[in-house]
């Protein structure tokens, strides 16, 4: 059995739905905190069972392998979170553990994720199991990566590097393609669409795609961290989202890797296919 946490969120369900394309539904468990809300994976008869990283449960039961999301919450102590659910999936029986860790996980990258998934991996490292650490490509919405470019005609944000800026649903496809077994993978690895791009090559694909001039506009550090809390973003918020934008232009996100195209068995959408879907 394949079992997959964090299936109520937006990575996890979406690999779910590709694994009920792959794999009999008997053969999938999903470990959720609210066993309610994945009722429709239930329905088509997916095991559903209650667990939580604070507490695992018997939800990693017969689990053959386990997809380990990591958590959402910048409060909690997830290094340890994580390491509880390793230890139950390990305790359980489980003979692989993936695990959705960073793109660029560096000791010296200053985004500051970087340091809990590295932590992670280094729990799974010492698990005695086999494991996979999934470097997942940045996924975020375009508009929010962009900002109200259609609106305003410009790209305001800080200096920028390049980043492969990777489809969530292309990362859901092929981490069920992997759980499936259509490939083996040890360890970390890059899953991150094919091409580093920056605003500045952001600004030329929507002026192309709009027939609009739309302008990079760099905007220093301080100004924006000041403009985001003028504009009601809280304050922490806004320093963890600087240390992203000064982890891309030391270029900790420049390289990517072949596996997400390999793992498709096709090329990754590009973020000119992804803007295009929002103009
Ligand atoms: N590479 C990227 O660009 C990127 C971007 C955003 C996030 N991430 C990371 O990747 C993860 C998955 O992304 P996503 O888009 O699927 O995020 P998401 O939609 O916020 O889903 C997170 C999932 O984790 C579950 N979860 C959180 N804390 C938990 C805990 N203590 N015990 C059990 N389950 C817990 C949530 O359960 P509930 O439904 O019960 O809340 C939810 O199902 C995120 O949690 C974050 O660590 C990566």
């Amino acid at each position: 059995m394949i079992v997959v946490t964090g299936a109520t969120g937006g990575l996890g369900s979406a690999t779910v739905e590709h694994l009920l394309k792959r794999v009999p539904a008997d053969q999938i468990g999903v470990s959720v905190r609210d066993t309610a809300k994945a009722q429709h994976f239930a329905d088509r008869g997916v095991r559903v069972r209650q667990g939580s990283y604070e507490d695992p449960g018997d939800a990693f039961a017969g689990a053959e392998q386990v997809l380990l999301i990591s958590g959402n919450d910048p409060a909690a102590d997830l290094v340890s979170l994580h390491g509880r659910a390793i230890e139950a999936a390990v305790a359980a029986g489980a003979r692989r553990i993936v695990y959705t860790s960073q793109h660029g996980a560096a000791p010296d990258n200053p985004y500051l994720p970087s340091g809990l998934h590295l932590a992670t991996e280094a729990i799974l490292g010492d698990s005695g199991v086999a494991w996979t650490a999934l470097r997942n490509g940045a996924y975020g919405p375009l508009d929010q990566v962009l900002g109200p470019w259609q609106q305003t005609g410009e790209i305001a944000q800080p200096e920028d590097g390049p980043v492969p800026y990777t489809d969530r649903a292309d990362i859901a496809e092929a981490t069920a393609a992997l759980l499936a077994g259509d490939r083996s993978v040890d360890g970390p690895v890059t899953l991150a669409a094919p091409t580093a791009v920056t605003f500045g090559d952001f600004a030329e694909i929507a002026s192309g795609l709009t027939g609009r001039t739309i302008k990079r506009v760099v905007l220093d550090d301080e100004s924006w961290v000041a403009a985001q809390v003028a504009n009601s973003a809280p304050e922490q918020a806004t320093h963890f989202m600087l240390t992203w934008y000064q982890a891309t232009r030391a270029g900790y996100f420049a390289e990517s890797g072949p596996l997400l195209a390999e793992l498709l068995g096709r090329e990754p959408r590009t973020v000119a296919d992804r803007l295009a879907e929002t103009i």
